[in-house]
């Protein structure tokens, strides 16, 4: 099925049918993951623009992307961009369209993806605006559930920890909204509240979420969402210190619980290593769909192009 979008900025696009569609296509492509992937996108190139830090996501696009044939060319961090000299990031996109056929993009400030996209001339993926969105990891993360549960609808989620700043949790609320019987619980300090955009349209969407500020709230559901307390997004130091040991899940925590512990990494803390142990923990089993949902969306988006 084709998709109906050409970019991918928001989860906000996404129909259940994209949603679904992709990751059919991730399960398929764990199979050609077996046979050390195939050839179909020989050829073509990806632009990986990464102006804010990352691992996972930069990587595992790159790996998809030579899992599938395909070449990689990239940048790291403004300072080597002419970003860095001013440059605007239409601009930036307009040039890097021109040598590459796919471009995915992470970047500081929210918003930057929607501009990006607007003068694309090749399909663009965002791969993180600041606090905004972070659309291939909620589809990693919904693959996952999936995974761990056999299917999506009636899932209880709870997401814990910096629900304001983590553009995670920001995607992955509204990419569970498209499901039936959704219930989604949202723990945090109330400074760190989900941000009323994201609440406003889950109401819209008539999906069940309760606000929380206890850890122990969430154990009793299908899945346990931990997140960082985003230590670059806060204004003020002191209450990054003040917030940082607000949860931290331990093994002990977990000992009557069947909860599946999920993270979208990189942890700082909050889960103990612990629970690494407990069939609970499910971060490093998400970490291996990243590659195939990142295979599934590159292969589909070119497709498409
Ligand atoms: C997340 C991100 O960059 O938003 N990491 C990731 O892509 N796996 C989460 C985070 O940085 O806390």
């Amino acid at each position: 099925m084709p998709l109906s979008f050409t970019h991918l900025v928001s989860i906000e696009q996404l129909s259940r049918k994209d949603a679904d569609a992709i990751i059919g296509e991730a399960e398929h492509m764990e199979n050609v993951l077996k046979d050390g992937g195939d050839e179909r996108l020989h050829g073509k190139i990806l632009a990986n623009l990464f102006y804010e830090p990352s691992t996972r996501t930069h990587l595992s696009f790159a790996a998809a992307m030579c899992r599938l044939g395909g070449r990689v060319i990239s940048t790291e961090s403004v300072q080597f961009s002419s970003l860095y000299k001013g440059e605007t990031i239409e601009d930036t996109i307009k040039v890097v369209g021109e040598y590459a056929d796919i471009i995915c993009m992470r970047h500081a400030e929210e918003g930057s993806a929607a501009r990006g996209a607007s003068v694309s001339p090749v399909p663009f993926i965002n791969a993180g605006d600041g606090p905004g969105q972070h659309p291939t990891q909620a589809l990693l993360d919904l693959m996952t559930i999936k995974k761990e549960r056999g299917h999506i609808d009636g899932a209880r989620v709870a997401m814990v920890g910096d629900l304001k700043h983590g553009r995670t949790v920001h995607s992955l609320s509204l990419l569970l909204s498209l499901y039936d019987n959704i219930h989604l619980l949202f723990i945090s300090p109330k400074e760190l509240r989900m941000p009323e955009n994201i609440r406003s349209l889950l109401s819209k969407r008539s999906i069940r979420f309760e606000e929380r500020q206890n850890l122990r709230d969430g154990l009793d559901g299908d899945i346990l969402y931990m997140t960082r307390i985003q230590k670059e997004r806060f204004k003020d130091e002191r209450e990054y210190q003040r917030l940082r040991e607000a949860y931290i899940l331990t093994a002990r925590d977990l000992k009557d619980s069947a909860v599946t512990v999920m993270h979208p990494l990189p942890r700082v803390g909050e889960i103990a290593l612990d629970v690494d142990l407990l069939p609970n923990a499910a971060y490093f089993r998400q970490v291996k769909n990243g590659v195939a949902v990142r295979m599934a969306l590159l292969a589909m988006m070119l497709d498409n192009a």
